[in-house]
């Protein structure tokens, strides 16, 4: 991943609880699948697992330099948690359950910064974080369709975890955007 130098970067204020959301949305990707490395029992997993965590810590470390520290969520702790978490119970359900995991979830980040490269844009400043978000995004459609290309069927259960998944996403944006 090619990342650009980020220090030269100001948030306009008006993009502070986007970015807010960013990075605790990345924070809880990283929490995702610290908690898979940890529960799953599956060799394959657990590498493929490393390495998507390997860029979410990029992707963290990254908004970390553009952020201000005063305007991190005030619930990062939350963030780290409901991560675990949602790693956690597909590593006790299985291998499909894991990969459908990873797929929802990038998925819905995906989506996540299409919508913010909607609303920027076309000064100086704003071309630079299209950047950015682009760089971030690209990854997660890899991820997306590296968890795609393992699953063979998705199951009504699946389905169901993925939805609570994308309503969960939803909720944590909207509220990291204000707290
Ligand atoms: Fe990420
Ligand atoms: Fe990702």
């Amino acid at each position: 991943m090619n990342l650009m130098n980020s220090n030269n970067i100001i948030l306009p204020k008006e993009l502070i609880p986007y970015f807010r959301s960013n990075h605790a949305g990345e924070t809880g990707a990283v929490y995702i699948y610290k908690a898979i490395i940890k529960f799953s029992k599956y060799k394959d997993i657990i590498k493929f697992s490393q390495l998507h965590l390997s860029t979410e810590t990029k992707h963290l470390n990254l908004l970390e330099n553009i952020i201000p520290k005063k305007d991190f969520s005030k619930l990062i702790g939350l963030w780290k948690f409901f991560g675990f978490v949602t790693g956690f119970i597909p590593s006790i359900l299985g291998r499909n359950f894991i990969y459908a995991t990873i797929y929802y979830v990038e998925t819905f980040v995906e989506k996540h910064y299409q919508d913010q490269l909607n609303i920027l844009d076309n000064s100086k400043q704003s071309k630079k974080l299209k950047k950015i978000i682009e760089e971030l995004m690209k990854d997660e459609i890899d991820h997306k369709d590296d968890a795609k290309k393992k699953i063979k069927k998705f199951t009504i259960l699946n389905k169901a975890w993925g939805q609570l998944i994308t309503h969960g996403s939803n909720l944590a944006v909207n509220v990291s955007k204000r707290f």
